[in-house]
């Protein structure tokens, strides 16, 4: 029996890395707690998706565990013991404008959850491989001083510069403002890093970009592309801050980034850490973004434009891939953004036009 370790099991990656590492036989033990539905609403909750798992996944096994009670997670490594050979962490607080109303939930459970995990990993699972989602947000602000010149819809680094493939592992992550999200993430990426170099223990920190795909449950503090398309199906109401609309981010569908734990997963390294997100195949700005919507949906959106923007958010950030590519040749993205787009719509239309079936009016 070989037994996965999933964090965070019915959020977007987690959901999806549980459907994927269960179809190849392993036993699945996920860990959720729903806490996305006291971060941002019943909205946000997760619920839906860990009740889908658990209907079709025979060997996906739940636990309504917060990642924050040492004993618990204690009590489930112990269970399982050397039987569990991958643990993929993705619970955590994910948005920065929420860690400030609550500096002491967003660090518990972002870096206080993730050493629970590494040190139980230590104790009963030390061969195992472990995965961490990171962020880009390590860098803090520090990408915002890149030079940047001002084209018709988005913001672009100068043609000559180190980072026009974008932005690689060698960004400082010191001395830049990162947001009190930034600084707990830090804190975890630092630990998980640790963990391989002092105990050698496999682990790795894959530092996303915007992580998306059609089972987010996206909502206006996190979850850019599915929150935007919800917007732009069901009229309601959308603000851009910042900026001009013209900030870019690099979007990874989620089967891309699982197919890249997966090759981790064959053939891992210790205390690896790489920059991961659509990177110049799959990028846009949310002005970009917008018209994509519009024209997949057929419907002007209904959306307004604040000129502040929101602190510590990324003017520009786009992910080299340079690194991962060359350590794993065998992967690569297979989704750009009008996909992303376009299967999020296609997959989430019925859902959404249920929920709110008067604001629908007039969809073709
Ligand atoms: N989505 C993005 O754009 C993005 C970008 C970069 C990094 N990341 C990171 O990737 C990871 C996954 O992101 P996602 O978009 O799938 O998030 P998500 O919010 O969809 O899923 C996270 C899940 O973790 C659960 N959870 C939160 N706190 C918990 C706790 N204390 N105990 C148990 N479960 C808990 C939530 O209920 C949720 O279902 C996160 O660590 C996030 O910081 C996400």
């Amino acid at each position: 029996m070989s037994v996965a370790i999933i964090t965070g099991s019915a959020g977007l990656i987690g959901s999806e890395a549980v459907r994927f590492f269960s179809k190849l036989g392993m036993d699945v033990i996920g860990i959720d707690n729903d806490m996305r539905k006291f971060f941002f609403g019943e909205e946000a909750s997760t619920t839906w998706n860990r009740r889908r798992l658990q209907a079709e996944i025979s060997n996906y096994e739940h636990y309504d565990i917060d990642i924050r009670e040492y004993s618990k997670i204690e009590g489930l490594f112990k269970k399982f013991g050397k039987s569990i050979s991958l643990i993929i962490h993705t619970a955590a607080q994910p948005s920065h404008d929420w860690a400030a109303r609550d500096p002491f939930s967003d660090f518990s459970v972002n870096a206080n959850g993730t050493l629970n995990l590494l040190q139980a990993t230590r104790n009963y699972c030390p061969e195992a491989v472990f995965i961490f989602t990171s962020t880009n947000k390590v860098y803090g602000d520090l990408p915002n001083y890149l030079p940047l010149i001002e084209l018709e819809k988005r913001w672009e680094i100068e043609p000559s510069h180190k980072y026009q493939g974008g932005i690689s592992e060698d960004m400082s992550i010191d001395q830049s403002k990162h947001s009190l999200f930034g600084a707990s993430k830090v804190a975890a990426d630092v630990l998980v890093q640790e963990y391989g170099r002092y105990f050698g223990i496999k682990t790795v920190s894959f530092r996303g970009g915007c992580l998306t795909g059609p089972n987010h449950s996206g909502t206006q503090l996190h979850g850019f592309l599915a929150y935007l398309m919800k917007c732009a199906a069901t009229g309601k109401h959308y603000t851009v801050f910042g900026y001009k609309g013209k900030q870019v981010r690099d979007n990874i569908h989620s089967s891309d980034l699982i197919a890249a734990f997966y090759e981790f997963y064959q053939n891992p390294g210790v205390a690896a850490v790489y920059n991961i997100g659509g990177g110049r195949e799959s990028n846009c700005s949310m002005l970009e973004a917008i018209d994509i919507c519009q024209s997949i949906t057929g419907r002007e959106m209904n959306y307004s434009y604040e000129d502040s923007n929101r602190k510590g958010d990324h003017i520009w950030y786009i992910s080299n891939l340079s690194k991962f590519k060359s350590d794993y040749p065998n992967w690569s993205i297979k989704y750009n953004v009008t996909q992303i787009l376009q299967e999020i719509y296609d997959y989430n239309i019925e859902k959404w036009t249920k929920e709110d079936s008067s604001l629908l009016a007039g969809v073709s």
